[in-house]
């Protein structure tokens, strides 16, 4: 019988039994960049199952036993570059508990090691894993389907004077000093999460926690301060907080992320430590995943919309709270264009301009673009428009209660959408078809309006029509608005005089805020001043985003004078990067 496979990203087969809870025991050797232990894997009683096929990427398979110890023959199969191998074990009557021995490979995908050279502190080495999207597998052999949950439990030995953090609650460490975890509530795959490495901590609210290197836990602890409020605003609009604790890990800065919403405990790039807590809506973002995302979850990688959208639709909203109205129209009508800018660029028709899209053959993790952030966004301003707040709040809370801990597809969610605008009696106001299944913008794509970003847009535009800097006053304006006003520049190509005249004037190449540097440094780079080379150098080193470094070097590597240098920065700071971010700049730098 040939079973199929719902998930395309996923070996998993329809009609095998499903796990359901994961024991982890696992020993981190940085020495040989492994982890090796077991896993225990309980699985859903199916009478007449005879076997089973587990997720598997890179990994050296020692043995598989029953819960008693007794050997189950198993096979692996041939190792696909973007899903790995498939593992099939066979079943005896009534085998609800598999033993996987096992260790991961010194390059598995989920997994940096970073030398101690290669953290702040300098003193002790670090790990981290990344499981979104499908780099789970390459640590822990399990179904790797997000439409799958497990609860999962943890022993993590580490060496001496190394902390291990997990996305799950902590249990007082053991007495032979093994950390121990537990997650009780089921979450997919993609969000267990490991970290290690000389950490230390400060509570900072009821419910939140920060921890990051010593050498950097003041500063964080004091740029995260208010993350109690966050969650207070997020619960009045969505519901209680399914997670009881809402910890921030402040990463290395080779994180390849601004955040990722790992339960209980986010990572969150060192990039966001600016000083001036203007940059802490990428927690805000993480937080809205606690419930979309994490509580509701995407039931395949092609429904990704779903999470993403519904997340800076919540983020927005919760913007309007806790940093104002101005803010929260500027990040709207900022994302409005910034969509319709990616949508030009990647053509009207193409079919990954759709929210649901087709990722056959594709790691979902590369190529990730903004549409379905801020599309699928764009749809939630519809449906707001079309049915009003209130309605629509209801219709999200009601939402995360019925769906709670399940994966949905694009299909349920449109069905749940039509029926809320149905109800409201606006059901023709929306055409789910062309905003979910085709490509592009649809007409009635509702456009926001803020008027801090059109005061921004006249200074540019004066600017860039020859009016002095001088005449020009950004004092007030949040990152943000400086961040749009310098990409506007960008966009009008203006004169390198302009840029020597705001150089001047403006002194942005000292600023700490990488949202306002990464315009500024374009703009260095376009105007052709080459003694910008060494700000930009430091940027390139410090950083470790995906979002901030493709463009910077893209821009170095095309420019007239940039594209020795840009070689040069690469090779001496590739080896600290993520390997996720290697992969996209080896191939814009030839390497
Ligand atoms: N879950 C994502 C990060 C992610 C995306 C991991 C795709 C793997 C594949 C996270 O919530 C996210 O969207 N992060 C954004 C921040 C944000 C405020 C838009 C980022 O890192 O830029
Ligand atoms: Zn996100």
């Amino acid at each position: 019988m040939s079973l199929s496979r719902p998930d395309v990203h996923s070996y998993a087969r329809a009609g095998e039994p499903r796990v359901r809870h994961a024991s982890l025991d696992l020993t981190v050797d940085f020495d040989r960049r492994v982890l090796s232990g077991s896993v225990a894997l309980d699985l859903e009683p199916v009478p007449e199952a005879t076997a089973v096929t587990l997720d598997t990427r890179r990994l050296q398979v020692h043995a598989v036993e029953d819960g008693h110890g007794a050997a189950l023959s198993h096979h692996l199969g041939p190792e696909d570059p973007i899903l790995g191998a498939p593992l099939v074990v066979a079943l005896s009557e009534g085998t609800t508990r598999l033993v996987v021995r096992y260790e991961t490979a010194p390059d598995a995908p989920a997994l940096q090691w970073l030398d101690a050279a290669q953290t702040d502190g300098g003193t002790h080495p670090f790990l981290f894993t990344q499981g979104h999207a499908i780099q789970t597998r390459s640590y822990l052999p399990i179904q790797d389907s997000p439409a799958v949950r497990i609860t999962y439990e943890a022993r993590v030995r580490v060496p001496p004077g190394l902390v291990a953090l997990m996305s799950a609650e902590q249990l007082g460490p053991a007495e032979d000093g093994a950390f121990e975890f537990r997650m009780r509530e089921p979450i997919p795959p993609y969000l267990v999460a490991l970290a290690v490495g000389a950490i230390a901590r400060r509570e900072v609210g009821p419910r939140t926690a920060v921890y990051a290197e010593p050498a950097m836990i003041e500063r964080a602890a004091y740029e995260l301060a208010e993350m109690e409020a966050m969650i207070d605003a997020a619960e009045a609009l969505q519901g209680p907080y399914p997670f009881e604790r809402f910890d921030v890990l402040v990463m290395p800065r080779s994180f390849p992320y601004g955040g990722m919403e790992n339960p209980r405990l986010v990572f969150a790039s060192p990039s966001l430590i600016v000083g001036d807590r203007s940059l802490t809506s990428v927690i805000v973002h993480e937080l809205a995943h606690g419930w979309a995302g994490n509580l509701v979850t995407n039931a395949t990688w092609s429904d990704f919309w779903i999470n993403e959208g519904t997340t800076v639709y919540l983020e927005t909203r919760l913007h309007e709270v806790l940093f104002g109205v101005e803010r929260a129209s500027l990040a709207r009508r900022w994302g409005a264009l910034e969509l319709e800018r990616e949508i030009r660029d990647m053509g009207l028709t193409s079919p990954d301009t759709r929210l649901s899209v087709d990722l056959s053959n594709r790691d979902p993790a590369e190529g990730v673009t903004i549409v379905p952030y801020l599309k699928g966004a764009a749809l939630f301003y519809a449906l707001e428009a079309g049915m009003g707040r209130p309605r629509l709040d209801a219709f999200l809370r009601d939402w995360f209660r019925r769906r709670a801990f399940q994966s949905v597809t694009s299909a349920e969610i449109v069905a749940a959408m039509r029926a809320a605008v149905e109800a409201a009696g606006v059901g023709a106001s929306i055409d789910f078809q062309s905003w979910v299944y085709e490509p592009g913008l649809p007409p009635d794509y509702p456009v926001p309006t803020s008027a801090l970003l059109e005061r921004v847009e006249a200074a540019a535009h004066a600017l860039s029509a020859g009016a002095p800097a001088s005449s020009f006053d950004p004092s007030g304006w949040p990152p943000q608005a400086l961040r749009h006003f310098l990409g506007r520049l960008l966009a009008a190509s203006v004169p390198a005089a302009t840029v020597d005249a705001l150089r001047e004037a403006c002194h942005f190449g000292d600023s700490q805020n990488p949202e306002v540097l990464l315009p500024w440094l374009r703009l260095e780079i376009r105007s052709g001043n080459t003694g910008a080379l060494p700000r930009i150098e430091r940027f390139l080193r410090d950083q470790g985003r995906a979002r901030y470094l493709k463009p910077l070097y893209s821009d170095l590597a095309r420019s007239t004078w940039g594209a020795e240098p840009a070689r040069r920065i690469y090779r001496a700071a590739r080896p600290r990067y993520h390997a996720l971010v290697r992969a996209g700049l080896d191939k814009l730098l030839g390497e």
